[in-house]
């Protein structure tokens, strides 16, 4: 395999673990940010965000002269024969996508472009963003290099973000340039994954349509989880049952408290304003975000039915994050309900591995005491929720637990336990979807 250089513009989620996992391969990367604070904290080993692996690749490649950091996007441009753009398109408040980054980044590329190079859209972006980048490159590029402009949506997962780098289902590159679709897979060539050749079009709409399949897949199974509920079937048996057939697939069948997270939310909201955009609007996904809503208020609503009042209640909730190993809390359906708690009144104690530390500093749960561990939150509470699936809280002492509440009364947005152990244990316990106690 032959190394190549490339630069990835924006050092997030999907920058940085992409910058690091192409220098594991082999190539060499400079990753770009006009962040001087973050440059100067990977500069000297900091890792901005908790995911796992993610330390020890950033370490190890940045000793072997694989992986530098800078804030200057002519250094990138300059010494990369490809350049992905890895910035934030974040939503309006109509639910379309902010691409005011990603214009500025492209002019910049268009000042400092001296000679060819292939400009790649990391980024997820409504449907037809390539030619926009395209447009404005060429507009902005006074010594008239050429480039071409490629798609290469980025699947990867918070938490499992290295792996799914590292061994990724598939690699999707929409290009019209067979020069640029011939470095592109030199690019991909050490991963040996399969790669998927579109056009840039197809390619855009790919990363929406995806994220919004699986949205549906968890809109779909929570309100299966509902007529569950009603009827005393299990959801976790239905879903076994429906997930073995292999044109369906079990993965995201879990019923909880509904997806959150910095993608799927966004996602969902931008295919809807870009499918109204082109005049054929996408109604289905409407009723994807209400199921996802309403299963968070049947959630509630199941809390209030058991403790009759909220108000002065003392709760304990376990969970911040967005989902386990990550210590991301945007959009997270749990600190939601920490704050739906809080306003009604009840007295929370809050408790995650990792999620505090954002969560704090983002000031987004001011209402509830954080404490530092499981154990600690649920001390005297009169009831715990369970919010997110941590790996930690499935091993908890549960018999440690009952001894420290007031009341034994567990509620599981994310049916953690098995409802038949936690009735052994003497704890009144409610799920989503199955038969409890
Ligand atoms: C998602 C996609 O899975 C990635 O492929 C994509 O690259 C990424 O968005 C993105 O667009 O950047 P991510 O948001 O990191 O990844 O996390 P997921 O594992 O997909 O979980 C999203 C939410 O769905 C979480 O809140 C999780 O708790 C929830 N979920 C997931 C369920 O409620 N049930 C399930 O069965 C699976």
């Amino acid at each position: 395999m032959s190394s190549m250089d490339l630069c990835i513009i924006g050092s997030g989620y999907v920058g940085l673990v992409s910058g690091a996992c192409f220098a594991e391969v082999g190539h060499k990367v400079v990753c770009v940010d006009n962040d001087p604070k973050k440059v100067a904290a990977l500069q000297s080993g900091r890792i901005p965000i908790y995911e796992p692996g993610l330390e020890d690749i950033v370490h190890r490649n940045v000793s072997a002269g694989r992986l530098r950091f800078t804030d200057k996007i002519e250094d990138g441009v300059d010494n990369s024969q490809v350049v992905f753009i890895a910035v934030p398109t974040p939503p309006q408040p109509d639910g379309s996508v902010d691409l005011s980054f990603i214009e500025k980044v492209a002019r910049e590329i268009a000042g400092v472009l001296k000679e060819y190079r292939v400009v790649v859209d990391k980024s997820t972006v409504p449907v037809k963003t390539g030619e926009k980048v395209a447009e404005t490159i060429k507009r902005y590029n006074r010594a008239g290099a050429e480039f071409d402009v490629v798609s290469n949506p980025e699947f990867l997962r918070e938490g499992c973000a290295v792996a799914d780098l590292m061994k990724p289902d598939r690699v999707v590159i929409g290009s019209a340039s067979d020069r640029a679709l011939a470095l592109m897979k030199k690019v991909y060539e050490p991963f040996m994954a399969p790669i998927l050749v579109t056009d840039i079009n197809s390619a855009e709409l790919i990363k929406h349509a995806a994220n919004s399949f699986l949205a549906l897949k968890i809109s779909y199974i929570n309100a299966v989880s509902a007529i569950c509920d009603a009827s005393g079937a299990d959801i976790e048996k239905v879903a076994d049952g429906i997930g073995a057939d292999k044109r369906i697939g079990r993965s995201f069948l879990n019923a909880g408290l509904g997806y959150g997270g910095s993608c799927f939310p966004k996602d969902i909201a931008a295919f809807i304003a870009i499918s109204d955009a082109l005049g054929v609007p996408f109604t289905l996904l409407k009723e994807v975000q209400r199921i996802n809503k309403d299963q968070k208020e049947r959630f509630l609503k199941g809390l209030r039915d058991a403790l009759w009042v909220l108000r002065d209640k003392k709760i304990a909730v376990w969970g911040l994050t967005f989902k386990p190993d990550t210590d991301d809390v945007r959009s997270s359906v749990a600190i939601e309900i920490v704050n739906d708690l809080v306003k009604e009144g009840a007295i929370v104690t809050a408790y995650d591995p990792k999620g505090m530390e954002k969560a704090v500093e983002w000031k987004m749960v001011e209402g509830a005491r954080l404490v530092h561990s499981a154990l600690e939150a649920v001390e005297g509470a009169e009831a715990l929720v369970l919010a997110t699936e941590w790996g930690e809280f499935a091993n908890v002492d549960l018999q440690e637990v009952k001894k420290r509440m007031m009341t034994p009364m567990i509620f599981d947005g994310r049916n953690l336990f098995d409802p038949a152990t936690m009735k052994d244990l003497g704890f009144a316990y409610k799920c989503i979807g199955r038969s409890t106690v």
